[in-house]
């Protein structure tokens, strides 16, 4: 196997190191994610015993069917390591994610984690952030008017060529719906330049329920597996 998804795996099998046994692991959504809980499943089938808080319903589905014990969230107040994908790593390791939809989830789980093991094909690793389109969750209620605060607040920080679309499922006309109940924009800037007031920005929007910018935490460690055709590249901070 070569390409993009070799390049996933490398990185997924990687990021096995940093499980131990008695942990508790958060588990994120999306293609990457979904060959680490595979993988983490063999573990399991091996003997490896830990408790796993997934990120999303879809990754819920997938670990339950492997046999992954699972946490309810409300039953733990810190997780040991969560191992989750991105769309997007800049040079600081800020995170550009949600292309699953699932950033609310992701965020609150990267927040309340000791340590976020990032796993990706190297072609996410960007200089700056904002050639994937930043998806930002909000209401259903209000969505225009909260989408024109948020094309106002993306100018603002110095995103001037914004192009705001509902995302769709499917069918033309029918909204996505997150796994929270909510719809997302998908914000196509080309390029951000202050990862970090865009973000601060869009959270003040009533409406505006958590957008996609996952800013380098001081406090969190955080560590990037960037798999390509002969291994994985890792990055720390
Ligand atoms: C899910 O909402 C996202 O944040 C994913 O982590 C991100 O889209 C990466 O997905 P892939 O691993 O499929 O590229």
């Amino acid at each position: 196997m070569t390409g993009p998804d070799f390049a996933k795996m490398q990185a997924a099998a990687a990021a096995l190191e940093y499980v131990e046994d008695g942990m508790i692991v958060g588990l994120g959504t999306g293609s990457t994610a979904n060959h680490f809980i595979s993988m983490l499943g063999e573990r399991v089938r091996e003997g490896l015993s830990i408790g796993a808080i997934p990120t999303s319903e879809a990754s819920r589905r997938l670990a339950a069917s492997l046999g992954i014990a699972l946490i309810e969230v409300d039953q733990a107040d810190r997780i040991d390591v969560t191992v989750d994908g991105a769309d997007e790593v800049d040079q600081y390791l800020n995170l550009l994610k949600g292309g699953g939809g699932a950033l609310l989830r992701e965020k609150i789980i990267a927040h309340a984690t000791d340590h976020l093991v990032v796993i990706a094909d190297k072609s996410k690793l960007v200089k700056d952030l904002g050639a994937f389109p930043l998806p930002v969750e909000v209401t259903s209620f209000g969505f225009t008017i909260t989408a024109k605060k948020v094309f106002d607040a993306l100018r603002a920080t110095g995103c001037t060529s914004a192009d705001i679309k509902l995302r769709e499922a499917g069918a033309p006309g029918r909204p996505f719906i997150t796994d929270n109940g909510n719809y997302i924009l998908d914000c196509a800037c080309r390029h951000i330049p202050d990862a970090a007031a865009t973000a601060n920005a869009l959270n003040t929007i009533p409406g505006v329920v958590e957008n996609g910018i996952f800013l380098a935490f001081p406090r969190t460690v955080r560590t990037v597996l960037l798999g390509h055709e002969d291994g994985v590249d890792m990055v720390e901070v």
